[in-house]
């Protein structure tokens, strides 16, 4: 990291936080770009403090630690001030899933490997977020539930529970979206590419059923590790602070944006995707 940069932790299982980095506009060198690729995979969060980035320049930012991943659904509009991000407006939290927990984009085979959130406008109070490192979650189970979970498949599905219903109102626009955005399998336990970490890839959101056992089965083993996931041992309950970016590992890192600020004004956060 170049002189004057600060690392701390936030919480033991996942999150830290880097001060005194300042973003030009110019690109990333090598050693930093890696050292903060490093930071995002051991981590799976990493907060900059706000001065960091612009609410203009933080997609160049985030351009440097992967490509560019565009996705948008009808209610995630693109940024006024910035062609590469999108709005996560709590204008539009009626046709918004981001309350549940989920993975960005985990109803795709291959959803984005970062994920970077810049906090535009905020409330009055509340409207956190909690995030949780589903590779700690693998670390804590007992070795022989862990074998059984890794000869799992898993249905991941976009409207398990009810994400197309609510995003697509129009019934010839869900039934595509249906179309568009198939169920799929997926090993419950998959390894990180990067650091070889494995982890549990099922979240609230997405999570369908586990193929091959009793309906009971499926859902008392997915309520163990859901629970497990919520657990405050496993999180990091970040409160925005307007002008700061987090940039999370979007494979491992699940997350849910905490509603309590009806009443407390308007949450904006621009989101840009990337892949690796
Ligand atoms: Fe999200």
């Amino acid at each position: 990291m170049p002189a004057g940069v600060r690392v701390t932790q936030l919480q033991p299982a996942v999150g830290s936080m880097v001060s005194g980095l300042r973003f030009d506009g110019k690109a990333l060198g090598d050693d930093v770009r890696n050292a903060l690729r490093d930071l995002l995979h051991n981590r799976g969060l990493v907060i900059f403090e706000p001065g960091t980035v612009t609410a203009e320049n933080f997609t160049d930012f985030a351009g440097f630690l992967g490509e560019f991943f565009n996705y948008a659904g009808p209610h995630t509009p693109r940024a006024p001030e910035n062609a590469n991000a999108t709005m996560i407006d709590s204008t539009k939290d009626k046709h918004l899933r981001n309350h549940i927990w989920h993975a960005d984009g985990g109803f795709r085979p291959d959803a984005p490997a970062f994920t970077a959130l810049f906090a535009q406008q905020l409330p009055e109070f509340g409207g956190d977020t909690i995030f949780s490192s589903a590779a700690w979650v693998y670390e804590q189970l007992d070795p022989l539930f862990a074998a059984y979970l890794e000869s799992l498949t898993v249905v991941q599905s976009a409207d398990a529970t009810g994400h197309i219903t609510d995003r697509y109102l129009n019934a010839e626009e869900a039934t595509k979206a249906r179309i568009r955005m198939p169920p799929f399998e997926m090993p419950l336990v998959r390894v990180h590419p990067a650091t070889g970490r494995k982890w549990v890839a099922v979240n609230e959101s997405y999570a369908g059923y586990i193929k091959g056992v009793s309906r009971i089965v499926s859902q008392n083993i997915l309520g163990i590790l859901f629970d497990m996931i919520k657990s405050p041992e496993a999180t990091v309950r970040y409160s925005w602070t307007k002008g700061a970016l987090a940039v999370w590992d979007n494979r491992v890192v699940q997350h849910k944006g905490i509603k309590d600020y009806a009443g407390g004004g308007r949450r904006v956060l621009y989101r840009a995707t990337m892949t690796v």
